[in-house]
C-alpha cells in the first residue's frame, strides 16, 4: 500500500468527514465527541471562498485513493481569511493589543491564507506527511501570507511547532488566549510562496 495525496472538493468532505475528523480527535488527544462539536464548523468552512483540502489516503492505487473505503491517515485545509471572519477580527485585536501599528496589521492581514486545521493520524506521524500535506495546500496559493495558530507547548517541543520552524513560520503573536478558550496559542506565519 502507498499514501497518496488527494484535494477533497466540499462535497468529497462531506463524505469522509467521519474520517476526517476521527483523525482530528485521535492527533489532537481530544474526548470522543468533540467531533460532534466540530462536524458543523468544518461543513461550514468548506463554504468559505478559497477553501482547499488535502487527505492523505493509504491505497494501492492512485484511482483506489478516491474510494471512499480507502484509509484516510490525513487531512489538511484553510481559506482566505477575510475581515468578516471570527479567526481575523482576533489575530486582528490580538496584533492591536501588542501594540503592532496600523500597516503592519494590513501588510499581514489583507492576504492571507488561513492554515486551519493539519492533522496526521497517530499511526502515521513522524514520516514526512503533516510536511507532504502542507506544501500541496499550499503550492498553488495567491495570497500574500499563510498564517495559522497552534497550541503553545513549552520549548515549542512536539512535531507541530519542529515542522513549523523547518518550513520558516514565525512569530506573529505568542501567548495568545482567544476568546473563550482559556488555553495559551501561538499565531505564527509567513510569506507566500513556500
Ligand atoms: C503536526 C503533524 C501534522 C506533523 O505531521 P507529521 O507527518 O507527523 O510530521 P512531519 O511531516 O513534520 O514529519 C517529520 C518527521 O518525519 C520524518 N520524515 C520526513 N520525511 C520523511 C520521509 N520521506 N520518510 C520517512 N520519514 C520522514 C522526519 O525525520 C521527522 O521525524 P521526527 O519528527 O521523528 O524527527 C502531526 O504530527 C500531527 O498530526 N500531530 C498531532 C496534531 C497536531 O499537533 N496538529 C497540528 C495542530 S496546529
Amino acid at each position: 500500500m502507498a499514501t497518496h495525496l488527494i484535494e477533497l472538493s466540499p462535497d468529497d468532505m462531506k463524505r469522509r468527514l467521519g474520517d476526517a475528523l476521527a483523525i482530528y480527535v485521535d492527533a489532537m488527544r481530544y474526548p470522543r465527541g468533540t467531533e460532534d462539536q466540530r462536524a458543523s464548523m468544518w461543513l461550514e468552512h468548506a463554504r468559505r471562498a478559497g477553501w482547499k483540502a488535502v487527505a492523505a489516503i493509504e491505497a494501492g492505487s492512485a484511482a483506489d485513493a478516491s474510494s471512499i473505503d480507502a484509509p484516510m491517515l490525513g487531512i489538511a485545509y484553510g481559506y482566505c481569511g477575510a475581515p468578516d471572519q471570527w479567526w481575523q477580527q482576533q489575530v486582528s485585536g490580538g496584533l492591536r493589543r501588542i501594540g503592532a501599528d496600523a500597516q503592519h496589521i494590513s501588510n499581514l492581514m489583507s492576504s492571507y491564507f488561513e492554515l486551519t486545521e493539519l492533522h496526521i493520524h497517530p499511526r502515521a506521524q513522524g514520516r514526512g506527511l503533516g510536511e507532504a500535506l502542507i506544501r500541496r495546500l499550499l503550492d498553488d496559493r495567491s495570497e500574500r501570507n499563510v498564517l495559522l495558530s497552534t497550541p503553545e507547548v513549552n520549548g515549542e517541543a512536539n512535531r507541530a511547532w519542529r515542522l513549523y520552524r523547518r518550513l520558516g513560520f514565525t512569530d506573529v503573536i505568542r501567548d495568545y488566549h482567544f476568546a473563550g478558550d482559556p488555553r495559551a496559542f501561538a499565531i505564527l506565519g509567513r510569506g507566500l510562496p513556500l
